[in-house]
C-alpha cells in the first residue's frame, strides 16, 4: 500500500475545511458577500438587526419578522445584576475584552436554554448573546470610570442603544446610521481565525457560549481583531502627514507591520474599508480633527508604495484601517474598538455554530482534528527510554 505523505499547510491558507451558506469573500474581486447579499448593498439599505436576521434566519426579514425580531433583541438586553457586581469587583484595569470574555462565559449559568441542543433554542441562546454584548462593554466602560451602568434601552436600535449605555445620552442620527454601518460591514467575513475558534469548538458539541467565549480570545489577537487598535495607536505615533513616509521606511526596515494593511485572503483593498473612509472622514471633521483621516488616507498611498518598492508586490488596506479613525471620531475609548468588532461579529459566530450544530451542508461538518507534524526528538531511531527521576 502506498504511504500517505502529510502535506504541511503553515496557517491552513487555502485549505477548504467544511461548506458553509453564510458568506463568501471573493479575494481576488474584493467582494465580501453575506448569504448572497454583497456587503456594500447590505452597508447601504440594511440595518445591523436586519443583517443579524439575515445570518441567522438565512433570510432577510419582511416587516413583521424584523418587529419581532427586534423586540427579542430588546428584551434580551439586560444582564443579571449578579454578572454586573462581578463585573464591579473585577480590577479596574482589565482589558475590556478580557471581560467580555469571561462575562460571556458567565453567561452560560444563567441561559435557561443551554442544555437544550434544537435549533430554536439555538436561534434564542445566539440573540441573547447578541442583544447582551453591548450591555456588557457599556456597563464595563463606566464601571471601570467608577460610573453606575445605564440601564438598556428598548425602544431603540441596537447601534444607537450601545450609544446610549456608553455615554448616557442617546446619539444623534448621524452617529447611531455610521456606527450601525460600522456593525454590518464587521457581523461576518467566513472562516477568519475567531470565526473558526468558535467552529472548532463547537464541532466538540461544546455550547454556544464556550464556541463565542474561544472566538473572542482569537479576535483579541493584534493580527486579528485586536489590529484596529494599533493602528490607531500607530496614527497617533505618527502624529503629522509629514511624518509618514520616514515612518513606513523606518517601520518596514526594522521588519515591522504598518498596522490595517495586508490580509490573509483579500489580493486587493477590502471592499469595507473603502465605505468606512468616508465615514472616518465624516466624523473627523464633525469633530473638528480631521487629521485621523488625514494621516490615514496618505498612510495608505504612502504604505502601499513604499511596500511595493521594498517587497516587490502589492499590498491593500484591510477593514481595520479606517474603522480606527472612525470609532476614535466617534468618541470610543481605543480599547473598546476591538470589543465592537466583537459586538457586531457575534452575529456571523453565532450563526456559524448554529451552521456547524446543525449542517445541512455537504459534506457533513466532523469534528475538526488536523494533523501536525513531530519535528521533536525520539532519542534515537525510536523512542525515548523513560529515565526515573532519580538517574536524571
Ligand atoms: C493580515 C496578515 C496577518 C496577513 O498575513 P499573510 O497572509 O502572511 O500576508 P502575506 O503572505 O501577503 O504577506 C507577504 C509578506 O508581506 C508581509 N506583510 C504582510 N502584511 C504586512 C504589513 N501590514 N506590514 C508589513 N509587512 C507585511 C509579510 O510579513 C510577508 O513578508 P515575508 O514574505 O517577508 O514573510 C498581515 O498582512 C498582517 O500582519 N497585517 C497587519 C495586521 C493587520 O492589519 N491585521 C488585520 C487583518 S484584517
Amino acid at each position: 500500500m502506498e504511504e500517505c505523505t502529510p502535506t504541511l499547510n503553515t496557517g491552513l491558507r487555502g485549505v477548504t475545511v467544511a461548506s458553509t451558506k453564510i458568506s463568501d469573500v471573493k479575494g481576488a474581486e474584493g467582494k465580501l458577500i453575506y448569504r448572497g447579499f454583497l456587503v456594500k448593498d447590505l452597508a447601504e439599505n440594511a440595518t445591523y438587526e436586519e443583517v443579524a436576521h439575515l445570518l441567522l434566519y438565512e433570510h432577510l426579514p419582511g416587516e413583521d419578522e424584523l418587529t419581532a425580531f427586534k423586540a427579542m433583541l430588546a428584551e434580551a438586553r439586560a444582564i443579571p445584576a449578579n454578572v454586573l457586581q462581578i463585573m464591579k469587583n473585577c480590577p479596574a484595569d482589565s482589558h475590556p475584552m478580557d471581560i467580555l470574555q469571561g462575562v460571556t462565559s458567565l453567561l452560560a449559568s444563567y441561559d435557561p436554554d443551554l442544555a437544550e441542543r434544537e435549533r430554536g433554542a439555538s436561534l434564542r441562546k445566539a440573540i441573547r448573546l447578541i442583544a447582551k454584548f453591548p450591555t456588557i462593554m457599556a456597563a464595563w466602560d463606566r464601571i471601570r470610570n467608577g460610573r453606575e451602568p445605564v440601564a438598556p434601552r428598548t425602544d431603540i436600535s441596537h447601534a444607537a442603544n450601545f450609544l446610549y449605555m456608553l455615554n448616557g445620552e442617546p446619539p444623534d442620527d448621524e452617529l447611531a446610521h455610521f456606527f450601525d454601518v460600522g456593525l454590518v460591514l464587521h457581523a461576518e467575513h467566513s472562516f477568519n481565525a475567531s470565526t473558526f475558534s468558535a467552529r472548532q469548538v463547537a464541532s466538540t458539541r461544546a455550547h454556544i457560549y464556550s464556541a463565542v467565549t474561544a472566538a473572542l480570545g482569537s479576535l483579541s489577537g493584534e493580527l486579528h481583531g485586536g489590529a484596529n487598535v494599533r493602528v490607531m495607536e500607530m496614527l497617533q505615533q505618527i502624529g503629522s502627514v509629514d511624518k509618514i513616509e520616514a515612518y513606513v521606511q523606518q517601520e518596514l526596515k526594522a521588519g515591522r507591520l504598518i498596522f490595517g494593511l495586508g490580509h490573509a485572503v483579500y489580493q486587493t483593498d477590502d471592499p469595507r474599508a473603502h465605505i468606512l473612509a468616508p465615514m472616518s472622514k465624516k466624523m473627523g471633521e464633525r469633530i473638528g480633527e480631521p487629521q485621523w483621516y488625514e494621516i490615514s488616507r496618505v498612510l495608505e498611498k504612502t504604505g502601499k508604495a513604499v511596500f511595493k518598492e521594498k517587497k516587490g508586490i502589492d499590498i491593500y488596506v484591510n477593514v481595520d484601517f479606517y474603522s480606527a479613525s472612525l470609532y476614535y471620531a466617534m468618541g470610543i475609548p481605543i480599547d473598546l474598538f476591538t470589543p465592537l468588532f466583537a459586538l457586531s461579529r457575534v452575529a456571523g459566530w453565532t450563526a456559524h455554530v448554529i451552521e456547524e450544530q446543525y449542517a445541512d451542508a455537504a459534506p457533513k461538518q466532523a469534528l475538526y482534528r488536523p494533523a501536525s507534524d513531530y519535528v521533536g526528538d525520539y532519542c534515537g531511531p525510536d523512542v525515548c527510554v523513560f529515565v526515573p527521576m532519580d538517574d536524571r
